[in-house]
């Protein structure tokens, strides 16, 4: 702003220096003709007043007539300015004169003709300074003129002062003018850029509305497409990203790259079964479910805790092995724990901790100190394990989940240079919930080693940023979404999970018609029976015993769906070792049995039951089956990240019928709004969203259902892996360049302000 205030300034300072380089000449000669004839016309009201008594005494012509007349000229001389007068006659002849008449003025200078037009008197230069000599009848009047000059001077001097004032004051009306018009101007900008972001055509027109923007608001507006453009060809422009579109992206943004995916949970878990043999099981975890296509299409490695009972049995020397079993595409490097880690680390601190303090779901979080520090230790054992795996400086590490808050921190601290992502799976609550955990800031100062931070939505990205702002000394850039902390700055970013896209299993999986046979002769479900599905782990945020009293509240609303309906729950034992597991483990079981045995009497003979609870592990194939057979998906999580289980049951659906019943404390519910959106605490409301749910038109089920299968077809987890790496490849080139440059700190800020700013 100085600079550009300069700018316009200095041109403004020598015009006016110029102006008044003109201007003074023309002054002082104005002024000087103005003061002469002031004088003259004031020489003629003095001499015509004086003849009229100095006439007698001439006449008279006496010497004591003419002393009383000299005596009279002395007095009228008496004023300053005028020098002296005298009487000259006939031949220029000195008559009279007053005392002190310069002697070098002779009467003859009365009779010489006149200086300049409009004046009747003329100047003469004496060597004492000049004088103005005017003549009024015989009279001869000398008028000191030193006056004159004393007051041109003032006269130039005052012309000085009111150049500067005008310049200054032309100035800082200037620089506000522009400074106002300048902030407007940003403000018109920013609408635009924000509408461009959120493609909002509406800002553009609000920004427009300031017209004397108009012209560049439009050459902005081009550009703002050209960007959108460039940035839609490396993203949106890929209109189905797929494994292929993924690993083509990894090759030319991370052309020599290392990728490396740390996260507790395994993507493959090597089990010992009862007759002595080795099975494998896929986790039910959103994680899994999410980075497991992702790893497969980078070829990284993925560091994990080997949790299997036969996990020992199957790595090679260096605790690695190559996976999907049969298939090999990447590596898994496994990290053993010792029973009392797994205890503190990861049932302790990491699900009595902080899954229940950041899952709003009224479970009471369990802090201890022990558990903290087998935490931190687990994160110290992880760091060294990623570490041993780097090949490179400057990996590409994605950090998962609530389990490694430490973890980018201690990363940053041994590869300085490495692109670390975090993602935390799950929701991040607001400031005051967070704050009650006693290691809060070093978790939150763990988390900031990080590159970038990511959430599934901006609300937690939001409640992130405030717990930060109100716990740690730090700087938050709130509008281009960063924090500086300790020099680092990182940023966060929503980026909403998703599945693969086609789903891994639905290529060689049976049709729905075949799926739906095969569910139902397993149940000894009749022909024209309604089927309802929910899938979760055996957790106490996903609402699974409000699920149950919603199909409970169904039949007592409506029951004319006894014997017709059955909801199916599919729970997969998860954390059992924890009480707070294994007594909702016996609620859920309980709640089940109770309303069974509540309709069986009151159900036709013979019915299948009205809830099917199966408390088992389901392989993803098997899990897809209940989805293809059922026409009513459940979801009622009480808080939750993303919940994957909506996804996978809207991408099983692939005759776009069914109905997607959908928990508006889910993460998914913000972007699948065909689904039937509900409060999962208001169970008369679930009830009818069941009853509403079967009885909708198939027409109408096509239309939501086609609507939601695009969005999780064009948003699918290889888009969500694209646009992190791409905003990490964006981070290195930065890095690099600033790094190269030495200006790596104070840039960095500017280059997320410039992220921010980019249509995406
Ligand atoms: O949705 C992801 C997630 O909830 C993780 O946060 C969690 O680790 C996983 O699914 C399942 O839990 P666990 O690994 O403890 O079995």
């Amino acid at each position: 702003m100085f600079r550009l205030g300069l700018k316009f300034l200095l041109p403004l300072v020598v015009l006016l220096a110029l102006l008044a380089y003109a201007l003074v000449p023309l002054t002082e000669s104005l002024t000087l003709s103005w003061f002469h004839r002031d004088l003259d016309v004031r020489a003629r009201t003095i001499g015509n007043t004086l003849q009229d008594s100095l006439s007698p005494l001439l006449l008279e012509n006496s010497p004591s007539s003419l002393e009383k007349a000299g005596a009279l000229l002395d007095k009228v001389t008496k004023d300053e300015r005028l020098l002296a007068v005298a009487v000259c006659e006939g031949d220029f002849e000195l008559k009279i004169r007053s005392a002190l008449f310069p002697p070098e003025i002779t009467c003859r200078y009365a009779g010489e003709p006149q200086g300049v037009a409009n004046e009747t008197g003329r100047t003469l230069e004496l060597p004492g300074g000049d004088v103005r000599l005017t003549t009024v009848g015989n009279l001869f009047l000398v008028h000191d003129t030193s006056f004159i000059a004393r007051r041109q001077r003032d006269a130039k001097t005052y012309v000085f002062l009111l150049f500067v004032a005008i310049g200054v004051v032309v100035s800082v009306v200037t620089m506000v003018v522009a400074r106002w018009s300048l902030l407007g101007w940003v403000k018109s900008v920013r609408m635009l850029l924000s509408g461009a972001k959120g493609h909002v055509p509406l800002s553009f027109a609000m920004a427009s509305q300031n017209r004397e923007f108009l012209p560049i608001m439009k050459d902005l507006k081009s550009l703002v497409r050209d960007l959108e453009a460039r940035r839609a060809s490396a993203e949106e422009g890929i209109q189905h990203w797929t494994p292929k579109t993924l690993k083509n992206l990894l090759s030319e943004e991370f052309a020599e790259d290392e990728v490396i995916v740390v996260s507790n949970r395994e993507p493959y878990i090597h089990k010992r079964n009862a007759s002595g043999g080795i099975d494998v099981q896929f986790p039910a975890s959103g994680l899994v479910t999410a980075v497991e296509p992702i790893v497969r299409a980078c070829s990284g490695v993925w560091v994990a805790h080997g949790s299997g009972s036969a996990d020992r049995d199957v790595v090679d020397a260096r605790d690695r092995i190559a996976v999907p079993p049969g298939k090999p595409q990447y590596e898994i490097h496994r990290v053993w724990l010792t029973a009392e880690e797994e205890l503190g680390y990861y049932y302790g601190f990491s699900n009595e901790g902080l899954w229940p303090l950041c899952h709003i779901a009224h479970t009471r979080p369990i802090f201890r100190t022990s558990d903290w520090e087998t935490y931190r230790q687990v994160n110290e054992k992880f760091a060294h394990a990623v570490v041993k795996d780097a090949k490179t400086e400057d990996p590409v590490i994605l950090v998962q989940d609530y389990h490694f808050a430490l973890l980018p921190r201690l990363l940053r601290e041994l590869l300085p240079n490495a692109t670390i992502i975090t993602f935390w799976h799950i929701p991040w609550p607001n400031a005051e919930s967070f704050g009650i955990c006693p290691w809060r800031n070093e978790i939150m100062e763990g988390l900031l080693g990080s590159s970038i931070v990511g959430f599934h939505t901006q609300l937690h990205c939001n409640n992130f940023l405030e717990t930060v702002d109100r716990f740690l000394e730090s700087r938050i850039d709130k509008e281009n979404a960063s924090i500086s902390f300790q020099g680092h700055v990182t940023a966060i970013k929503p980026y909403p999970i998703s599945i693969e896209w086609p789903p891994r299993w639905q290529a060689e999986a049976p049709s729905l018609f075949e799926c739906r046979r095969k569910v139902f002769a397993r149940h000894g479900f009749p022909e024209g029976h309604r089927v309802g599905i929910g899938v979760d782990r055996l957790d106490y945020t996903k609402g699974i015993i409000e699920r149950l009293l919603s199909v409970e509240r169904l039949f007592e609303l409506h029951p004319q769906w006894l014997g017709k309906f059955t909801f199916v729950q599919i729970a997969a034992p998860s954390r059992s070792q924890l009480p707070s597991y294994r007594n909702f483990d016996a609620e859920v079981r309980e709640t089940a049995r109770r309303i069974n045995e509540k309709f069986t009497g009151l159900q036709p003979e013979g019915s299948p039951p009205p809830l099917l609870l199966l408390v088992e592990h389901h392989e993803p194939q098997q899990v897809l089956e209940y989805y293809r057979a059922s026409e009513v998906g459940f979801v009622t999580s009480l808080h939750d990240g993303m919940n994957l289980v909506a996804k996978e049951y809207v991408a099983a659906r692939d005759d776009d019928t069914g109905v997607l019943i959908l928990s508006m404390f889910a993460g998914a519910s913000r972007e699948m709004s065909e689904a039937l959106i509900i409060n999962p605490y208001n169970i008369d409301e679930c009830g009818e969203a069941l009853h509403h749910a079967l009885t909708m038109p198939l027409l109408e089920q096509k239309e939501r259902m086609r609507s939601m299968r695009s969005l999780v077809r064009e948003f699918n987890v290889y888009r969500w892996a694209a646009r992190m790496l791409m905003d990490a490849a964006t981070v290195r080139r930065r890095n690099r360049l600033l790094k190269k440059t030495g200006t790596w700190n104070q840039n960095a800020k500017s280059f997320f302000s410039e992220r921010a700013t980019t249509p995406r």
